[in-house]
């Protein structure tokens, strides 16, 4: 029986203020049988759950798409909850029941609808970083059916109602490119609101709007003043509809959280009574909220809030040379400490949190720079139950002074970490039979989760913690196969977009607060870089194949064109970027000593990238039916790639000897096929050379393995990938990493420290290694023509190179698709998954016998070409058995201890 198991909108089925363009649905479709399409759909909304007042009925529609579906001719209201639900036609005319239902609810529509008055709180002289409190009281008096509140902040802010904070999120209303557009919130206040006197109390910090930002210690970079916009909306059962506003009959004052940044920390003061505890009549004596004249583009918010996801308990009490305590988390994490315990009134406590400790055993705080990753608490007697509001700290030490009273046992039941991230959805899993490489997926993990806080930033310790371009899509094919960054990124690229220049230039971060700094050292020119600009088409690109979302890619695409535009027209040879500022391979081992800049020519990156952007361009221009651009950009990278073999190569041989020179020309395809094997043979060797050690930096390490890997160099890809001594990933798993380093030797061999001006030990960068564990190890891809993964490659590695067993899931949109291989003695077992309304490929050697289960199906297609099986598959799930003596050698161990 064919049946549709979910169905969401915008990935959620249930969802508070959406915006008109996210209104996208995409369904599941679940079978026994084998080789499900979909033929036709209907979709119903409704406003009404049993959907007996229907709003919208497409009728039944000849299409297979059952991924990111929109409504174009469905208007919707603002305010105004909807249900909806699909049926199928599947392949076999056979037709499903209604699909179980989903709801959204739309937001306030049109800036029209917005009535309310910016206030703020702050006085003339207001210290920087001070938190600052807002208050309204109102009364209801008879039955209410519901209540909803849409709110937003210049600054970041905490609200709550009746002394229930709406829901758990952190730092709304996030970060955007605020002069371009500002998210607002959207909460449900019916279950805590009650007939008499109500209290709507927020907080409210600087946050990125008003707080310290970059290393430059720059301030006030979107403005002076933190401010906050809200407005309750009531719904009465006698019909009555009534709206209260922020206007100056909000009053202003102080509470417990005395200031707050995101670098430097928190200082909180329980003996300053906290005005969202208590429903006092004195708060109606505070002075007056000021009204601002402002103006905003006001959307309602795209990306998953910031949300405490874990809590970790500390694992061991250390103590300093000097005696101080110091909490060990056991994981290098991002969030913040929750404290419970009873301080004396006036006492202090001072938690200050670090990365790593010093060879001494002190707190390393070096290398957080300006950040001073500090907390300190005053208590007023009682017990206190109290965590960061409004800063996070990134940290696996803690030294503790103030709490000299407790025991070490006692000091750990009272503390706790509490992870933070934007609550993305896990979306896949990796796992093998080597415990050092599970690690390092498990530190790729951990180190998205620190730096996916609401923008993809580069660290999140030290005093920069900012959307850095590059890194964001170097990292975006791991991320989006970790998690599902679908509306994370949407939230970031809308940024992206409205940070890039008239001329196309896209800026080194986003949203972008480098802006004046940068421009007056560089110039206008010169402000950005290949690798880093890339990212305004890497990303959509990405996000296209994962998540197949048109209405993103149809969005990003004049950013996308305007940025190969923009290179195109750099310097004096319309084929070669060889102008401006280039990062290169950005701290490549292969660099200068005291430089950052790898050896590899930046001009050859330069140039390998604007053919790759190019052609990634013209494949998008492609999935959007722009047919002539399509031609027109995959000519452009034809003579860019031309151009590149040119200047950079001589007779078949890039000019440049470095690892990062040969990676990048495989990578992005810009080889004829006669070339390639010649490149690919000459990086394997410059590996081998090095005894299987790279020189890479942010700009080669991404691709490199996958370089290897997809030209007849698996073994060696494995080799490196499992190379234990410095520089290699695993050297930082043997030193004893939870996360991945932004340097290969963060630590070096003998324990010290890489210089303290830029050492973060949280930088997910070289965690692009995730990719090529997925696609390679496990064997879990996608075709270059897949969209949302339609069209499945597995792949698993049955080369006994280094590893015995894999397994790997990915839940697409469509449903899980996954992968579990194993070698046995004499023959290797695999097991796929597909699901329905997609196919796939699976690529075998050619063993002595390939076996299928027994219930197995003909549908799939057996093609021999040079040793390698390709096994077309339909949805469903399939066990392969293949004998053959091939898979009874070599074991992984053996393999890796040569090196
Ligand atoms: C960041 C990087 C970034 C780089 C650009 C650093 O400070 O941490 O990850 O891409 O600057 O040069």
């Amino acid at each position: 029986m064919t049946e549709i198991t979910r169905i969401t909108c915008f990935d959620t089925n249930a969802m508070l203020g959406v915006a008109r363009e996210n209104i996208l649905l995409s369904w599941e479709i679940s079978a026994q049988r084998r080789d499900v399409t979909q033929h036709q759909y209907q979709l119903q909304l409704a406003i009404s759950a049993d959907f007996s007042s229907i709003c919208y009925d497409s009728g039944w529609i000849g299409s297979a798409q059952s991924v990111n579906v929109a409504l174009p001719a469905f208007i919707p209201s603002s305010c105004q909850r909807y249900w909806y639900r699909v049926r199928i036609i599947d392949d076999q005319q056979e037709q499903t029941d209604w699909s179980p239902s989903g709801w959204f609810e739309t937001a306030l529509l049109t800036s029209r609808e917005w009535k309310a008055n910016w206030v703020t709180p702050e006085s003339e002289d207001e210290p920087a970083e001070s938190v600052s409190y807002l208050h309204r009281m109102f009364d209801i008096e008879k039955p209410l059916v519901s209540a909803r509140v849409y709110a937003t902040a210049l600054g970041i802010y905490q609200l709550t109602v009746n002394k229930h904070a709406l829901e758990k999120d952190l730092f709304s209303p996030g970060w955007t490119s605020y002069d371009d557009h500002l998210q607002f919130q959207v909460w449900d206040l019916t279950p805590h609101l009650k007939q008499g006197k109500n209290a709507l109390n927020v907080a409210l910090a600087e946050g990125w709007f008003k707080g310290e930002l970059s290393w430059l210690k720059k301030r006030e970079l979107y403005g002076d003043k933190k401010a906050f916009l809200g407005q309750v909306h009531l719904r009465f059962a006698d019909g009555e509809e009534r709206i209260i506003l922020t206007d100056s009959q909000w009053r202003c004052g102080t509470g417990p959280v005395v200031k707050s940044g995101f670098y430097s920390g928190e200082v909180f003061d329980a003996r300053r009574p906290d005005p969202a505890q208590h429903l006092c009549d004195e708060m109606e004596n505070w002075t007056p909220a000021k009204e601002l004249k402002m103006q905003y583009r006001l959307v309602p918010q795209i990306s998953e809030p910031v949300r405490i996801t874990e809590s970790l308990k500390p694992v061991s009490v250390l103590r300093d040379p000097e005696g101080l305590r110091i909490l060990d988390l056991g994981q290098n994490m991002v969030g913040r400490l929750r404290v419970q315990t009873c301080l004396d009134d006036g006492q202090i406590l001072t938690l200050r949190h670090g990365e790593v400790l010093d060879q001494s055993g002190k707190l390393y705080t070096d290398n957080l720079r300006n950040a001073l990753q500090t907390v300190q608490i005053t208590g007023n007697g009682k017990n206190i139950d109290y965590a960061p509001v409004f800063s996070f700290q990134g940290f696996r030490y803690v030294s503790v002074e103030g709490l000299d009273a407790l025991t070490d046992e006692q000091l750990i039941s009272s503390i706790t970490g509490e992870v933070l991230h934007t609550e993305m959805t896990r979306s896949g899993d990796f796992n093998c039979d080597n415990p050092l490489i599970n690690q390092l997926y498990q530190n790729i993990l951990w180190g998205q989760r620190g730096n996916f806080v609401d923008v993809p930033t580069d660290c999140p310790q030290r005093d920069e913690r900012l959307g850095w371009t590059g890194d964001a899509h170097i990292f975006i094919r791991t991320g989006a196969t970790n998690y599902n960054v679908r509306r994370f990124f949407r939230k970031w690229l809308m940024s992206v977009s409205a940070d890039q220049k008239a001329n196309g230039t896209v800026p080194m971060v986003v949203p972008d607060i480098l802006r004046e700094y940068i421009s007056k050292i560089w110039g206008d020119e010169t402000y950005t870089s290949s690798g880093w600009g890339d990212a305004a088409v890497i990303c959509p690109w990405t996000l296209w194949q994962m998540y197949g979302d048109r209405q993103l890619l149809a969005e990003q695409y004049p950013g996308m064109k305007a940025w190969v535009q923009y290179i195109h027209q750099t310097g004096d040879d319309p084929w070669l970027w060889n102008s401006g500022f280039q990062f290169g391979d950005w701290l490549a081992l292969d660099a200068e000593p005291d430089s950052y800049f790898g050896a590899t020519p930046v001009f050859l990156v330069a140039t390998a990238f604007y053919a790759w952007s190019a052609s990634l361009l013209s494949r998008a221009a492609e999935a959007l039916g722009f047919a002539e651009d399509a031609a027109l950009y995959a000519e452009w990278a034809e003579n860019v790639s031309e151009r590149f073999r040119h200047v950079f190569m001589q007779n078949g041989d890039m000019m440049a000897d470095t690892q990062t020179a040969h990676i990048l020309p495989l990578a992005f395809g810009l080889l004829p096929e006669k070339q390639r094997q010649g490149v690919a043979d000459r990086l394997h060797h410059l590996v081998r050379e090095n005894y299987y050690h790279l020189t890479t930096g942010f700009l080669g390490t991404p691709w490199l393995c996958t370089a290897l890997s997809a030209h007849g160099h698996h073994e060696t890809a494995v080799k490196l990938a499992c190379q234990r001594t410095f520089p290699s990933w695993l050297f930082s798993v043997d030193q004893g990493a939870t996360t991945i380093w932004e340097h290969w030797d963060g630590i070096k061999p003998d324990g010290s420290f890489w210089s303290a001006n830029m050492n973060s030990y949280n930088h997910y960068a070289y965690g692009a290694i995730g990719e090529w564990l997925f696609r390679y190890i496990a064997g879990l891809d996608y075709s270059e023509k897949s969209v949302a993964w339609d069209d499945i490659v597995f792949r698993p590695d049955l080369s006994g190179a280094g590893f015995r067993q894999a397994s790997a899931h990915y839940d697409s949109v469509r449903g899980r698709v996954a992968i579990d291989w194993r070698l046995n003695n004499g023959s290797a077992e695999i097991k796929v998954k597909v699901p329905a309304n997609a196919k796939a490929i699976i690529i075998l050697p050619e063993g002595e016998n390939v076996i299928l289960e027994k219930n197995n199906h003909n549908s799939w297609k057996d093609i021999r070409d040079n040793h390698v099986r390709y096994i077309r598959l339909g949805s469903g799930n399939y066990h392969f058995m293949i004998e053959d003596e091939l898979f009874s050698s070599n074991n992984s161990a053996e393999l890796i201890s040569e090196f």
